[in-house]
């Protein structure tokens, strides 16, 4: 019996499953890196260093983040543009967190490119034009000098409370469509792991921003 599957039904699926992997597992490794900064600068530098030092770095950046990141992107945004929000008709949860997934997604798709051009590629003049990659020695005392502009801090603490939203509900999303939470039940349930999820990872991505400015983060000097 041959199966036929539609165009848009495959490519659809591919969104998904990129979002959860690479996608999702990159974001909690990027957050975890972020996380050595409050062991000081010397912990996160190793760490950047350990990074670059891994075999084939680039192929990996490419083939693991950058493809997969510009797939989901672009066909998101395409998704996004075909979407015919009915919030005020119909005002459920699921109605408003469709929205809010769309909305995170436009945010995250300027807040990544800003942040590659930033960070990554060291390409925004005026902005410390160093990328972190190219100088794993001094990687902290970059981020924490970006940090330092109040204004651009913001910006950072909107795009890790974006990225946590669009990866929590969009964990929700993928075990609900790709039929592994079945049932109101299970789906409530699984809704409120999400949720703690999303708490713990938000409070993780915040804390390690903190930390560039802030020895120890938001507990330094407590703990
Ligand atoms: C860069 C800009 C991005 C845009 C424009 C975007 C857009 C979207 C859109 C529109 C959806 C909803 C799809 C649907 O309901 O059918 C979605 C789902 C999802 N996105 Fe993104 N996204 C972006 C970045 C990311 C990133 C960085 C991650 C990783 C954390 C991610 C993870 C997910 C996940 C896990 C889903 C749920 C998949 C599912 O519906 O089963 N997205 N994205």
């Amino acid at each position: 019996m041959a199966i036929h599957l539609s165009r848009t039904f495959v490519l659809r699926k591919l969104h998904q499953l990129s979002g959860i992997v690479p996608l999702g597992i990159f974001v909690l490794e990027h957050f975890y890196t972020n996380s050595k900064a409050i062991n000081g600068a010397g912990a996160f530098n190793e760490a950047v260093k350990d990074l670059q030092a891994i075999p084939y770095i680039l192929f990996v950046e490419i083939g693991g983040i950058f493809i997969p990141l510009i797939y989901h992107a672009v066909y998101g945004l395409v998704i996004t543009m075909e979407a015919r929000p009915n919030n005020l008709n119909y005002p459920y949860p699921r109605n408003w967190f469709y929205l809010i997934q769309r909305t995170t997604g436009v945010i995250l798709f300027f807040f990544i490119a800003f942040h590659l051009l930033h960070f990554r590629f060291g390409l925004i003049p005026g902005l410390n034009p160093t990328s972190v990659a190219h100088r794993p020695d001094i990687a902290f005392e970059i981020v924490s000098r970006g940090f330092s502009s109040v204004p651009i801090f913001l910006v950072y603490m909107v795009g890790i409370t974006a990225t946590v939203w669009h990866l929590a509900n969009g964990v929700w999303l993928f075990m609900v469509d790709w039929g592994i939470t079945i049932g109101e039940r299970a789906q409530r349930l699984t809704g409120y792991a999400c949720i703690g999820f999303g708490i713990f990872l938000l409070l993780v991505g915040i804390n390690a921003a903190v930390a560039f400015i802030r020895p120890g983060g938001l507990l330094g000097g407590i703990l």
